[in-house]
């Protein structure tokens, strides 16, 4: 359509209140058993056809889209003021609903059948020419979109996400509600909580020099309410967290917190599954297995790599340490640990792809990428030489390698290990197309250690967080052996996935100071830091525990979006900035005076189009 638009000063001559005109339908849901009834839709010009004597325009709400036509024997002033029409003005039309004509209809949309023909319309709005088309399939850059997301949200896909987003909280509050949890709201100006992140701080105006931190989650909070007595807890409630953003995680995200008394894993566990198993089949009509599986931190680590495991497809990893102990190949001789990764009928890759595989697991630490293509008569590899032939048997064993197969090594200390060749196993199997996108694979990751050593630090920190319970009898090996002792921790896993993680709670204070005494946190810090929690624990704590799901990883799987951004009405970008309003900026010298606050320098903030907005994730 040429986009000769009105100038807006003439145009608003034309412009009229609604009126008393009130919706009798959305675009969304006409059909041939409205045919000939007069109906009031209102809403946005998505496409305008000029055909001869009749103008046919498609109109647009949330929910759908009405062709509408404009004649000049239904109505001549209806007709003669259309042509003034423009993609996104915003319209009211009164009509009579009629099949479309023969070879006009389009089965594939529900309103497809008919269409509306004007007999009076109300101009109530116009618009500049956007900067983007308005449709799905646009191919504008993602940086002018969050520029001018209100027109983004604007397309069917998008809005689609957000009608799904809001099914799934009702899902979950009836779910919630049925089984008697309260909606409780916690405090977001608040004290930092220890979920790992870095806190986002704001300044008190009222004490000087004194910040609140932005709530990393409720955790504290929770527990609270149940030494309260309050016993079932639930929120939908956003969380703040300043750390490196992915395409699975924002700066503030929203959480399904929840915690619950007098109960062990299984009872939250049941009470989760149950959750999203009632949350996708309302959704999205999909049965999730019951019960859902499990498998332990130590079996995900050791043949999957990661504590996340994509169960859809069935590539492992396999420990060949032992079998390399004594090869001439010093690099998998003196290593710490050997893990070979086969991928049967891999052999096809070419030595192009192997190198940029290379280069990715280098992304993870690893130093190189040593590989074995197997032929009926031959090992192809820079590293086959090295090979004893009883090396090569029990290879072949361990690894079920048959020819047409490659399969690859890592041999460093076991993070770089399992990071390169979970993630590898992940590139191949989205390479050979092993991934099945229908599926969905829930699962429940357990038995993980209580305490995860920090190399850089040299201490040991917490792997949930300081107030996950140990397995019984495990507190006593925090003297000897901390990294033998066990956690009640769990996590929920969807398709490789981390979607919702939670504990139960140490609900003893001498117990939970004998925690923080493990961590190295000392009684000082620790009374400073969470003295109201070792307080409460003092008065009566039930035993307690919970979870926390990720409503936007959530519904960036049920909607099967790329990136939780298009789960996100207003998301920020990889920089954790917002384009739109173009937070974070720049405050008045008054107010940070009022803070008793001074800048020690001022950074040169650069002009938008320079920054690097970090999109490409
Ligand atoms: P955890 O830190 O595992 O647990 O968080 C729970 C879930 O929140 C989601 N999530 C995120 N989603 C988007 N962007 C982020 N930056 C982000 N960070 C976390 C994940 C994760 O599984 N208080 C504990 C829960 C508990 O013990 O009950 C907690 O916050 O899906
Ligand atoms: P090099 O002896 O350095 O030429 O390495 C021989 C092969 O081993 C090459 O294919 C490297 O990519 C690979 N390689 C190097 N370091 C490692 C490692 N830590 N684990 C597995 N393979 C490696």
């Amino acid at each position: 359509m040429q986009d000769d638009r009105i100038a807006d000063d003439s145009m608003h001559r034309h412009l009229e209140p609604l009126g008393g005109w009130r919706r009798t339908h959305s675009c969304g849901e006409l059909t041939q058993e409205a045919c000939g009834s007069d109906i009031c839709i209102m809403g946005w010009v998505q496409f305008r056809r000029d055909h001869g004597g009749l103008i046919f325009i498609d109109l647009r709400d949330r929910e759908g889209l009405t062709q509408i036509v404009f004649s000049p024997e239904e109505s001549a002033d209806a007709h003669g003021r259309a042509h003034l029409l423009r993609t996104e003005y915003v319209l009211a039309i009164k009509g009579a609903v009629r099949p479309r004509p023969e070879g006009m209809a389009n089965p594939a949309m529900v309103t497809g059948m008919i269409e509306v023909a004007v007999s009076e319309w109300k101009l109530l709005a116009t618009s500049k020419t956007p900067p983007f088309a308005i449709e799905d399939r646009s191919d504008a850059a993602e940086s002018l979109r969050l520029k001018y997301r209100y027109l983004d949200l604007r397309r069917p896909k998008l809005a689609k996400n957000f009608i799904l987003r809001h099914k799934a909280s009702q899902s979950v509050r009836r779910y919630l509600d049925g089984l008697g949890f309260l909606e409780i709201e916690t405090p977001i100006l608040t004290k930092s909580t220890p979920e790992g992140a870095r806190d986002f701080l704001v300044p008190s105006r009222l004490s000087q020099g004194q910040f609140y931190a932005l709530p990393q989650s409720p955790q504290l909070f929770k527990q609270l309410l149940m030494v309260s007595g309050l016993e079932r807890y639930y929120q939908i409630v956003k969380c703040f967290r300043d750390e490196d953003l992915r395409a699975d995680r924002q700066p503030e995200f929203t959480q399904i917190d929840i915690e619950m008394s007098f109960v062990e894993e299984e009872a939250v566990m049941s009470m989760a599954e149950g959750l999203v198993r009632t949350l996708f089949r309302e959704t999205i009509g999909v049965n999730l297995p019951e019960p859902f599986p499990r498998m332990t931190y130590g079996q995900a680590m050791a043949e999957y790599g990661l504590d996340k495991p994509d169960i859809r497809f069935a590539l492992q990893l396999r420990d060949v340490t032992d079998i390399v102990r004594g090869s001439q190949f010093k690099l998998f001789a003196q290593a710490e640990l050997v893990k070979a990764l086969a991928v049967p009928g891999g052999g096809e890759l070419s030595r192009k792809e192997i190198d940029e595989l290379t280069e990715f697991v280098k992304i993870y630490g690893a130093k190189g990428l040593a590989w074995i293509k197997i032929k009926d008569d031959e090992w192809i590899s820079p590293i086959a030489k090295f090979l004893s032939a009883a090396e090569r048997d029990a290879l072949v064993k361990a690894c079920s390698l048959a020819p047409g197969d490659i399969v690859f090594f890592q041999a460093a200390a076991p993070e770089v290990v399992n990071q390169a060749l979970g993630n590898l196993r992940l590139k191949l199997g989205e390479r050979f197309g092993l991934i099945d996108d229908s599926r969905f694979e829930p699962l429940w990751v357990t038995d993980f250690p209580l305490l995860e050593f920090n190399p850089e630090e040299k201490r040991f920190a917490a792997m949930h967080h300081p107030f996950t319970a140990a397995q019984d009898g495990h507190m006593e090996l925090l003297r000897g052996d901390p990294a033998k002792a066990m956690a009640k921790a769990y996590d929920i896993v969807l398709n490789g996935n981390e979607i919702g993680g939670g504990s139960i709670r140490i609900h003893d204070a001498a117990m939970q100071s004998a925690m923080f005494d493990a961590l190295g946190i000392s009684r000082e810090d620790a009374e400073n830091r969470f003295g109201f929690l070792l307080n409460a624990l003092q008065y009566g704590a039930p035993p307690h525990g919970g979870i926390a799901f990720g409503l936007d990883r959530i519904i960036m799987l049920l909607t099967g979006a790329k990136s939780i951004r298009d789960v996100i009405a207003f998301p920020k970008t990889q920089k954790a900035t917002c384009l739109m309003t173009e937070a974070p900026s720049d405050v008045s010298p008054a107010q940070l005076r009022e803070l008793g606050i001074k800048l020690r320098e001022r950074p040169v903030k650069q002009p938008p189009e320079e920054q690097n907005v970090g999109l490409d994730l």
